[in-house]
């Protein structure tokens, strides 16, 4: 990886960590800043994962959308928890989610 200058990290609060580095990516990515890596698993722990884009954040949570019949939708129905991924290649980031999905 090249060597790139660290920047310090202001905010305390990781959802306005979350709000300042997606306006960031919002300016310096090409394509699809939006864009997640969304993790699911079966009841008994197999885990899948798919892109996705978010749709909207805020501090209860992070929305995306999903048809109810796909597999990350049936998994999500018998398991709810789920991991988020985003990484921001022009910012040399990425951010790890984890909680659990609601409708
Ligand atoms: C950049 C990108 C964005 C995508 N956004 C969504 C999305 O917002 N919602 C969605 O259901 N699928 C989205 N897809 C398709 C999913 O990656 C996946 O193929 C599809 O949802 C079926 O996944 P599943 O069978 O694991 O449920 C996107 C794919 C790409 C490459």
């Amino acid at each position: 990886m090249d060597d790139v200058a660290a920047k310090p990290i202001i905010a305390t609060n990781p959802f306005e960590l979350f709000a300042e580095w997606f306006a960031e990516a919002r300016e310096s990515e090409i394509n699809d800043s939006n864009a997640m890596t969304v993790a699911t698993c079966t009841p008994d722990g197999r885990p899948s994962a798919r892109m996705v884009l978010l749709k909207d954040f805020d501090t209860r949570g992070f929305v995306f959308y999903t048809n109810k019949t796909s597999r990350k939708a049936g998994e999500l129905n018998t398991n709810h928890h789920a991991a988020l991924l985003f990484h921001w290649k022009s910012l040399r980031r990425q951010v790890r989610i984890e909680g659990d999905v609601c409708r």
